[in-house]
């Protein structure tokens, strides 16, 4: 099949109680990985590139790639969407050139600015067959939003969120309830919570609307010690236990996004290839075992952690 909106896909997912992956993808073997997993487990998924892979791989080689991807697994529903698109112009570009999906990043803005630009992406996309993710209130950063139980700030505001789709006309909404980007979410000793409670009450006032997770990365310990232990230097790496995503997947939450466990994982796999193989030289060698990296963390999500296996 060809690429996909998202539309179908959050249906299914919300009323079957499970959530789709976002994964970033970068370069050829991520876009593998993550296809070839989910085409063996028959999963929907959700493609993502950010404006820094878009700077790096370049917009045409993510979009063939992701094309490469749909002929080589034609049973499985595949989407391609602009992660954290900052204005419209981005937006724009995205949707002229070939994706399904954008997000209007409007977090950092005031509401009535956030709305209006999301609006102005919406009324350009829903034109020409594209969907939009938007954003109310800003992802958690470390002591923001998990120790400061006081300062609600960072969180959305549960609220807002009705005027927000109303006005926006928006498919489907980023919320922060604790989660954050990167492999270092918490501090050690700190205990990893989410606000079950503002999804919960988001979800209420927006019945049946799909709601997507941002920096859902759980940060293998694992995988974490492999990388100190063959040359990096990842000390207090800690993500979102996998149980919680579980939860959450069970929701209102129908988009999971995952960046850095496939970073993670990678990283892993590279160095202790290296490291056990001083004397190879050819890429080949040690992005094999990377990509199958790749496609292990996108298995192990699908089956553990979304619920989305045989949902296809
Ligand atoms: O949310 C951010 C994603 O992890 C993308 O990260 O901007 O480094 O590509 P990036
Ligand atoms: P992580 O850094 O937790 O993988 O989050 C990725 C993300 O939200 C991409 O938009
Ligand atoms: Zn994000």
């Amino acid at each position: 099949m060809p690429l996909v909106t998202t539309t179908e896909m959050f249906k299914k997912a919300y009323e079957g109680g499970y959530a789709v992956g976002a994964f970033n993808v970068n370069n050829m073997e991520i876009v593998q990985g993550i296809t070839e997993a989910a085409s063996e487990l028959k999963a929907p998924v959700i493609l993502q590139v950010s404006a820094g892979a878009r700077k790096y791989a370049k917009h045409a080689y993510l979009v063939k790639l992701v094309e490469a991807a749909v002929v080589d697994c034609p049973e499985i529903p595949i989407a391609l969407h602009l992660d954290h698109g900052a204005d419209f112009e981005i937006c724009k570009s995205c949707i002229d050139g070939g994706f399904t999906s954008v997000m209007i990043d409007g977090s950092s803005r005031a509401f009535e600015d956030n709305i209006a630009e999301t609006r102005k992406v919406v009324e350009y996309a829903h034109a020409r067959g594209v969907v939009v993710e938007a954003e109310l209130g800003k992802l958690a950063g470390i002591e923001d939003a998990v120790n400061v139980a006081a300062d609600d700030a960072q969180f959305t505001n549960p609220a807002e969120v009705e005027e927000f789709v109303s006005k926006t006309g928006v498919d489907s909404l980023a919320i922060a309830i604790g989660t954050s980007h990167g492999a270092f979410k918490f501090k050690p000793g700190q205990k990893p919570q989410l606000r079950f409670d503002i999804l919960e009450e988001v979800s209420r006032r927006l019945p049946g609307f799909p709601i997507v997770l941002h920096g859902a990365s759980s940060v293998p310990q694992d995988l974490v010690k492999v990388i100190n232990q063959f040359g990096g230097a990842m000390p207090d790496a800690i993500g979102i236990p996998e149980e919680m995503l579980r939860q959450a997947a069970t929701m209102a939450v129908c988009k999971i996004n995952i960046d850095s466990d496939v970073r993670v994982a990678m990283t892993a796999a590279i160095r202790k290839y290296m490291a056990e193989n001083p004397s190879h030289f050819d890429p080949r060698q040690y992005l094999t075992p990377a990509r199958t990296a790749v496609k292990e963390m996108v298995s192990h999500k699908i089956t553990e952690v979304l619920g989305c296996a045989g949902k296809a």
